[in-house]
């Protein structure tokens, strides 16, 4: 591994630690804790297992994140069990000064999205590396039905004329399907000035199951790793 990414990991790893210890004094013991997916998030899984007298119950945004939150003995709930849903920890692939989000590079953005829409307190955790000024520098997923792969794909020319947009695939070359069984299209080449307009904008197309711009419900609280430490931030 490279040592770039070794520092990147160390970060992801400091934030996950901040994110439970943040939840040692804020989240009530017994509460159900919101999961997301990604390499940070794996950490912060880790981080969590410590606290097994503590919190015992999630709800998990990704099959992925399920089977590792399992394999440490959580019990994972379906969403349609919870009621309430105190604290969402989950990463990004940008994240503005306002707190709006790009996420889906790991492909689970719609059951993240359900998940941030349930929970009081959306916290990001991220490595500074993903601070952005204005979202968009990172392709954007768009969660798909396969069948309107083509008819998404020609609605989003017809209204950002500087997009580019490839289908995500696996590494054999067929469509990459999501835990929903739908594709994903990546789209860079966008300015994106107003992210609550442009998110707006992409899930009314017909066939977009949901679009990777987290802006009407960004995230309340950045724990942001960097050189001077971790960092918090409130939106
Ligand atoms: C998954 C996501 C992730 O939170 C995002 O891709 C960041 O991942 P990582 O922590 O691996 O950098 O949105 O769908």
């Amino acid at each position: 591994m490279s040592q770039v990414l070794l520092q990147q990991d160390q970060l992801k790893q400091k934030v996950a630690q901040a994110a439970v210890e943040y939840m040692l004094h804020n989240l009530a013991p017994g509460s159900v804790v919101g999961v997301g997916t990604g390499s940070t998030v794996n950490f912060f899984i880790d981080a969590m297992a410590n606290h097994k007298a503590r919190w015992r119950e999630a709800v998990s945004s990704s099959e992925a994140s399920t089977a590792r939150l399992q394999a440490h003995g959580f019990s994972v709930l379906s969403l349609n069990d919870v009621a309430a849903l105190p604290i969402y920890v989950d990463g990004a692939d940008e994240i503005t000064p306002e707190g709006h989000m790009t996420k889906g590079g790991g492909a689970a953005l719609t059951r993240e999205k359900i998940i941030a829409s349930v929970a009081q307190t959306f916290v990001c955790i991220a490595d500074e590396s993903k601070k952005v000024e204005h979202i968009g520098q990172f392709p954007i997923p768009i969660e798909v039905i396969p069948m309107a792969r083509e008819s998404v794909i020609r609605h989003v020319m017809r209204l950002f004329t500087s997009a580019r947009i490839v289908s995500r695939k696996n590494a054999d070359g067929s469509f990459f399907s999501t835990d929903n069984h739908c594709e994903i299209l990546d789209i860079s080449g966008l300015k994106v000035t107003d992210a609550v307009v442009t998110e707006r904008a992409i899930n009314q197309i017909p066939g977009v199951v949901t679009v990777g711009i987290f802006a009407q419900r960004g995230a309340n609280i950045l724990l942001v790793g960097g050189a001077q430490g971790v960092q918090t931030q409130y939106f």
